[in-house]
């Protein structure tokens, strides 16, 4: 018969009660974690913000492209070129383009192809960014200048 002082045999009762407290640590623990994370965008910093893409005869009307090292789409119609930010409205990650438009990889949100919110919990819709021409024709796109949505650049 065990004494008063040596230490019980843990029951399972407390076994179990003991692995559900450490799972609601570890669960609250990587929440909080996660919320820290949150507000922080997941993007590398830019380095300019003037970008040459190319020259008019780069983009006839009824095509489009994505250049993703300056995280852009430009399309070009017969309205004229405007360029498409690809930085989510929402916290800035990077939205893939599909056949719908773009939708964001990271929280849901969708856009049509003219960057307008079709879902999700982005603000607002994708940002048009203002083209131009340099003086020896280039096409030049100011990421951090942005225009109406639906101004396109004629030369
Ligand atoms: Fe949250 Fe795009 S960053 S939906």
């Amino acid at each position: 018969m065990p004494g008063r002082l040596e230490p019980k045999e843990p029951t399972r009762r407390d076994f179990l009660g003991l692995a559900g407290l450490w799972s609601a640590a570890i669960a609250v623990f990587w929440s909080l974690i996660g919320m820290l994370r949150l507000p922080k965008p997941r993007v590398s910093p830019e380095t300019s913000s003037v970008v040459r893409v190319g020259t008019m005869v780069d983009y006839p009307p009824g095509s489009s492209r994505v250049l993703p090292e300056h995280k852009i789409r430009i399309i070009s119609t017969e309205k004229g070129l405007a360029a498409i930010s690809l930085i989510c409205t929402h916290l800035g990650c990077i939205v893939n383009v599909n056949e719908k438009g773009f939708s964001c990889p990271c929280h849901g949100s969708k856009f049509d192809p003219d960057g307008n919110v079709t879902g999700g919990p982005a603000p607002r819709g994708l940002r048009w960014l203002l083209v131009s021409q340099a003086a020896d024709g280039s096409l030049v796109v100011n990421r951090k200048k942005e225009v109406k949505p639906g101004q396109f650049y004629q030369a």
